[in-house]
């Protein structure tokens, strides 16, 4: 393991990783298992990518944990899993303190059930001052919410004639959007297998490189994100340009 992870160059990591946790159902069906298995399986491999990704020096890892669309799920696994984050939080708190990595979250919180919302926003209260790592949590997120809240605020800003309509550009808009001062991510991780995005960050993931790996989360291990660190290493990152422009 250490040899993958001694071929990361650690000048070249990317600041923000973002990760589609997916496959818990699956992994947990595979064992004759009911899906909150799964679920209850996948803190392991949270704790292992956190960890792993603060040790290397990355700034910033955002986790897919609750979208939008995930309200249409089962009311029983909708529990489980609000119940599972509770109890998973107040377990991991003291942990992220002791690594002084900081919790952040983004999503239409409102929506969460008052003790998930709570425990959550006393999470990130009680590791605002560390400075290593800020992990964000996405629940309740969707790219299109986070997209028409920002469109709507810059909407009011322009009814109360505070802004033009002309001077809204990619910097403002991001500023409104719930990742305000949080850089774009440069790498997106799903696990699972699937190809799609599933209304993640669609704004901040304009320019990532995407690495769609083939392992259900549960089974997501601190080899799979040094993988995928290596990978995304490898690319040429273009924005648009050809490749000799890149070498000046
Ligand atoms: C990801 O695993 C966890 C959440 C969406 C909360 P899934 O629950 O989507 O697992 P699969 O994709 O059905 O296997
Ligand atoms: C995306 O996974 C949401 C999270 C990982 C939280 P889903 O499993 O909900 O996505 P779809 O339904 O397969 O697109
Ligand atoms: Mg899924």
């Amino acid at each position: 393991m250490n040899d993958i992870k001694q071929l990361i160059d650690i000048a070249q990591l990317p600041r923000h990783i973002a990760i589609i946790m997916d496959g818990n159902g699956r992994w947990a069906k595979e064992k004759g298992q009911p899906r909150v298995f799964g679920h209850r399986n996948g803190v392991k491999a949270v704790r292992e990518s956190t960890e792993a990704a603060a040790e290397l020096g990355v700034e910033y890892m955002t986790l897919y944990a609750f979208s939008t669309e995930n309200w249409n799920r089962p009311k029983l696994e909708v529990d489980a899993l609000m119940t599972l984050l509770v109890d998973t939080l107040a377990k991991e708190i003291k942990t992220l303190n002791k690594n002084n990595i900081r919790l952040q979250a983004v999503g239409d919180l409102g929506r969460l059930p008052d003790r998930t919302r709570k425990a959550l926003l006393d999470g990130v209260a009680s590791t605002s001052e560390n400075k290593r790592m800020t992990l964000v949590l996405a629940l309740n997120y969707s790219g299109k919410w986070d997209i028409l809240q920002a469109a709507q605020k810059l909407a009011t800003q322009v009814q109360h004639g505070l802004l033009k309509p002309e001077e809204i550009d990619d910097a403002l808009f991001s500023q409104q959007l719930a990742t305000a001062d949080i850089p774009d991510p440069e790498l997106l991780i799903r696990t699972s297998g699937e190809n799609r995005l599933s209304n993640f960050l669609l704004w901040q993931l304009a320019y990532a490189e995407f690495c769609f790996l083939p392992v259900f989360w549960p089974d997501f291990t601190k080899e799979h994100l040094y993988k995928a660190i290596l990978d995304y290493q490898r690319r040429e990152r273009r924005f648009g340009m050809v490749s000799e422009q890149l070498l000046k």
